[in-house]
């Protein structure tokens, strides 16, 4: 198979097995091309993509762009802070024009959950959600999967315990929906109140006692603590919750076995993990920016059409 199932990449939700197969075993042969003197391929010399942050970023915008990059795309980047959205043009309004400039495929980043949808339904271009609220990141659960298949050699059988702010998490939903969809075996552990009350339907354990968590798995992905979308006290303090679910060297020394340590970014040191665990030589967390524009680049190549090796 060399097509995806989809013309958007919405989330993790729409995709199936072999998608997932497909977009990484893409990103392999990617990862080969960036490590490369040349790090460049003329595939995507005729697309123009845009790149609409309505959002903060920092990983996943410059990743895009130099993944978009390296495929020799055309890029424009646009940041709502400093566009006309201020003077109050509509989503809509302001893609269409982007549109009217011959762009083919966009990226985007925005705080409401279902906008990468909305706009799927409502322009003529290939779209990628970068990041919908609290609803799905499915390119960062992609390069988790990729990450934790180079670092373990397999996805099926393996165990994830994905720890912290799980209620605000778009990362958290689409890496239960990939890592389920490839075979891993998830459980989500943090405090009740950042636990939602459905994730039970998603065929996920919840385990509120972080050493047990850690104890079970082989991997541990740490969440940040979103206080940008949090409007009550979900905790006394963060000093409290990093003495109940950060994860220290102390800790992660005292397990039976030698786990693999993740991290979405961006990263509160010292609150859901310090920084000696954070730079150990069990952390992936820099592999998984790494692989990043990898994946991206597989996935802007498949839903342009220009699958490797044809
Ligand atoms: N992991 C992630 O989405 O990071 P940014 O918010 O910096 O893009």
């Amino acid at each position: 198979m060399s097509s995806l199932s989809v013309n958007h990449l919405l989330g993790i939700k729409q995709l199936n097995k072999n998608d997932i197969e497909l977009i990484l075993n893409t990103a392999e042969y990617f990862k080969g091309v960036i490590n490369r003197p040349i790090k460049k391929v003329p595939a995507l010399r005729d697309l123009t993509i845009a790149n609409l942050f309505f959002e903060n970023s920092t990983r996943t915008r410059l990743s895009f762009e130099l993944a978009q990059k390296r495929l020799s795309a055309d890029v424009v980047n646009f940041s709502a802070s400093n566009s006309s959205v201020k003077k109050g043009e509509t989503l809509i309004d302001t893609v269409n024009n982007i549109l009217a400039m011959k762009v083919d495929m966009v990226v985007m980043r925005h705080s409401s959950p279902g906008a990468a949808m909305f706009l799927s339904k409502k322009v003529n271009a290939r779209i990628i959600n970068a990041g919908d609220g609290a609803h799905e990141h499915p390119t960062q659960a992609l390069l988790d999967a990729f990450s934790i298949r180079e670092k373990l050699g397999a996805l099926k059988g393996k165990k994830v315990v994905i720890v912290g702010d799980i209620l605000h998490s778009r990362v958290a939903i689409s890496n239960i929906f990939c890592l389920q969809k490839m075979g891993a075996l998830v459980k989500v552990c943090g405090p009740q109140t950042l636990i939602p009350k459905y994730i039970t339907s998603l065929g996920v354990e919840v385990e509120t006692d972080l050493r047990k968590a850690l104890e079970w798995c082989d991997v541990a992905n740490m969440l940040r603590i979103q206080l940008e979308r949090q409007d009550i006290k979900y905790f006394p303090s963060l000093r409290e919750y990093s003495m109940l679910y950060g994860l220290d060297k102390h800790l992660l020394n005292s397990l039976s076995k030698e786990i693999v340590v993740m991290h979405p970014g961006p990263i509160n040191r010292g609150v859901e993990i310090t920084s000696d665990v954070a730079d150990s030589k069990q952390s992936i967390i820099l592999d998984q920016v790494e692989n990043g524009v990898a994946v991206r680049m597989a996935v802007i190549s498949l839903l342009a059409g220009r699958p490797v090796g044809e």
